[in-house]
């Protein structure tokens, strides 16, 4: 008989399936044996997932073998978090959002643009319920696991408590073999003040706002405690499925109804952005008597196929959209301006305030900014608040919109103290003492202390560790300030964490006997840190904290280079035009403000020239230069950013210590067995069947990278009527080159 390990869950009988349940009940609870008593976990998390998984699937499948001591009802058994920790197999996203009218019809033209739609579009209109999010898997009918959103890709395991939800169903009928229903959880004022209320008389901590208490109910390690607090729970939509809801978003809402969640009444069907407007209004009236909170109301394309093609920015779908009510306001004193030290040195202002309670929340920060913004400054240099500029001792309105942080709206002159003058921002770093300087053009004046600056190598490790980057469990930012310090083990610049096992070894007073350490947490440390010498390209490359490299910036880079030696190669080969660059915007700049004085601006013009003749690049640099500008995604800007960090020398040589521990994986070509996986792809002319912005997106998704010039790297061209340059020279490089209808064949209406 085969080995049941080794079967597929659907194809296990009864007998094997009962094998199997053993077994994995055996082999999860050693695990949790070896990871909390004896501190030497023999698995890896994702394995320990796809044990836990394959359980639920099994009793899934075979409810009454269920065993009563179950892994899947072992709450937070795994991760030192407290919950276990579960993959979502379709990534749970944020929503864009919506102040006003103009970006609700914004948002319309957008979508219809992108399809190349010209008639009305259907959008479904529903209120934004100000809750948390959950996903709940169902195979054949019944719950495997329950998540809540995490950092979108991965979430907690809340399974044991979102069963104790009446609003969740235990078991559905006629649902989809494979169905992920998502939805908000939430409480409701009434069930809030009552919770509250409980909680005062057993002096318990209180809730601020309902919201708050859903969260903490919900993430209780004890489901007990969430089975005593009423929460609800309104199903919005939906992540893997294995047969498709239905054709519409309102149909597929009315599906999930059918199936016994709770959907929100207030969810209509409209045609275009004034039906949208015109149901905002309606739910905007009906807020207060809801009887619970909403922060705003969600638009959607209707049609299915439709949000198919519309497809998903790297955190928000562009199909929906998120149109949020005015923030709520309040006033309060400014007592003192602070100014903090960024990772890339930027001084930013942090306004301190008599604290004071907005839309259910206490707020005593609120950003300034830079020293535009408080002296009554926008970014184009108009006058922002009519002018008014903002002073300690001020009397100012505060808002807050959503988790966005609190703002400083307006100031009343009337309440101004007679003696307050005006802010006088710093030129030093208060940190450093360094030099802060504001570059032309730039409204952030920034620390030129580079790594000689504490606060921008704490914030430098704060990013390094953080959850985007190296995500290392038990090194968050408190530590991290903590072992700055250190005498005796300092971390001063990321390679140093990777020596920390090592030099703790030598010591003689180790980590584990340290006040707030023991054996268990510096060994969970240590093991951590381990974890992460193999580290994903585009974790590394956002970890290094580079102005401009945000994470999507990160994965392009990754995607294109493929290696950290491909990319440090490419960068140091386009230095010399990355210098020309910067020479020729210079130039060029003088030149603009040399444009009123005629003599000089034909002095200029020849300093320009002469600069670029120095700068002549040889024909390398310019190609690798080119190749980097011509990334989708990356422009000069961020270009020139990452060419001088690795330039460098002291920036370069900490990179280099840090890389010598590390195994950088390069990323998996997505959709590999896509006919373009892996391939460069370059449009050009005009495409009759699909937007452009379509078709760079589809390309994207089957695995190919787009790019926006034609060199040797160009595998395909897809040339539509009226190309021009692009084509020529893909002729004289042999480049394949195809038509519209040839890509659409060679995607196969992918
Ligand atoms: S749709 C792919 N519909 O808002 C997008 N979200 O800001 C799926 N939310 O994380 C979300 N009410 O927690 C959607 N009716 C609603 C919602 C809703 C509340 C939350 C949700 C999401 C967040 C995005």
């Amino acid at each position: 008989m085969a080995d049941p390990e080794t079967i597929d869950v659907e194809a296990l009988d009864e007998a094997q399936a009962r094998a199997e349940l053993d077994r994995l009940a055996d082999a999860l609870s050693a695990a949790n044996q070896a990871y909390h008593a004896a501190d030497a976990p023999e698995i890896s998390d994702a394995d320990y997932d796809a044990m836990k998984r394959r359980n639920a699937a099994i009793e899934a499948r075979f409810p009454h073998l269920k065993r009563s001591d179950s892994p899947t009802d072992m709450v937070g058994a795994a991760p030192s978090e407290g919950f276990g920790k579960i993959t979502h197999a379709v990534r749970m996203l944020s929503l864009g959002n919506a102040f006003d009218d103009a970006d609700v019809t914004e948002f319309d033209r957008s979508v219809r643009k992108y399809l190349g739609q010209d008639g009305p579009l259907a959008y479904t209109g529903e209120p934004k319920i100000d809750g948390l999010s959950l996903t709940i898997r169902y195979e054949g009918g019944a719950i495997v696991h329950a998540a809540t959103r995490g950092d979108g890709a991965v979430g907690e395991n809340v399974t044991a408590n979102a069963r104790t939800i009446d609003d969740i169903p235990e078991r559905l009928t006629g649902a989809p073999e494979v169905l992920e229903v998502r939805g908000e959880v939430y409480m409701s004022h009434a069930d809030f003040a009552a919770l509250n209320e409980r909680q005062a008389e057993a002096g318990a901590k209180t809730f601020a706002n309902p919201r708050n208490a859903a969260a903490g109910s919900l993430r209780q390690l004890d489901p007990a405690i969430t089975a005593a607090r009423p929460l609800r729970f309104f199903a919005y939509a939906w992540g893997e499925t294995s047969a498709p809801l239905a054709e519409t978003q309102m149909a597929a809402i009315e599906r999930l109804a059918d199936l016994g969640f709770r959907t929100n009444p207030l969810t209509r069907l409209c045609e275009g952005p004034e039906a949208l407007l015109a149901h905002y209004a309606e739910i905007e009236q009906a807020r207060a008597t809801l009887g619970y909170d909403i922060d705003g109301v969600v638009y959607k394309v209707n049609d299915l196929a439709l949000q198919g093609r519309l497809g998903f920015r790297s955190t928000t779908p562009r199909w929906a959209i998120a149109h949020k009510f005015p923030a709520e306001l309040a006033w309060t004193r400014l007592e003192a301006i602070d100014i903090q030290v960024g990772r890339t040195g930027a001084l930013s202002p942090v306004a301190r305030l008599a604290p004071v309670t907005v839309g259910g929340v206490v707020v005593s920060n609120a950003t300034l900014h830079n020293e535009d913004y408080i002296a009554g400054r926008g970014a184009d240099g108009s006058e922002i608040r009519g002018g008014k500029d903002i002073r300690i001792g001020d009397w100012v309105q505060v808002y807050r919109a959503g988790d966005v942080i609190p703002k400083v709206a307006d100031v009343d002159l009337s309440k101004r103290p007679k003696d307050a003058a005006p802010f006088a921002f710093p030129e030093t770093c208060p940190e450093c003492g360094s030099e802060a300087v504001r570059e032309e053009g730039d409204a952030v004046r920034r620390c030129t202390g580079g790594l000689i600056c504490p606060a921008q190598a704490v914030e430098k490790l704060k990013h390094f560790v953080s959850r985007a980057a190296f995500d290392i469990e038990g090194l968050g930012a408190k530590q991290v300030e903590a072992f700055y310090e250190d005498d005796q083990l300092p971390v001063k610049e990321p390679s140093d964490i990777f020596t920390l096992r090592q030099r703790d070894a030598d010591n003689l007073t180790k980590l584990a006997n340290r006040d707030g350490w023991g054996e268990t947490s510096a060994g969970n440390l240590f093991r951590a840190i381990d974890e992460r010498r193999e580290i994903a390209l585009e974790r590394l490359i956002f970890g290094l904290g580079i102005r401009h490299a945000g994470e999507v910036a990160a994965k392009d880079l990754a995607r294109h280079y493929g290696s950290w030696e491909a990319m440090t190669q490419a960068l140091d080969t386009a230095r010399p035009a990355a210098e020309a660059h910067r020479a020729a915007d210079l130039a060029a700049e003088a030149e603009r403000e040399a444009a009123a004085d005629e003599g000089r601006r034909a002095r200029l013009a020849e300093a320009r020239a002469k600069a670029m003749a120095e700068h002549a690049v040889p024909e390398e640099a310019g190609e690798a230069w080119a190749d980097l500008i011509g990334t989708d995604g990356i422009g000069p800007t961020l270009a020139l950013s990452l060419s001088d960090a690795f330039a460098n020398p002291e920036e370069r040589a900490a990179m280099d210590r840090l890389v010598a521990h590390l195994t950088p994986v390069a990323p998996e070509a997505q959709a590999t067995n896509s006919p373009v996986a892996g391939k460069t792809v370059v449009f050009t002319g005009t495409l009759e069947k699909m937007t452009r912005a379509e078709a760079k997106a589809r390309a994207e998704a089957l695995g190919a990278k787009v790019s926006g010039s034609v060199s040797a790297k160009t595998d395909l061209l897809v040339a539509g009527p009226g190309a021009g340059s692009k084509a020529t020279k893909a002729a004289e490089l042999g480049i394949e080159t195809i038509d519209e209808d040839g890509w659409l064949e060679l995607i196969g209406g992918r």
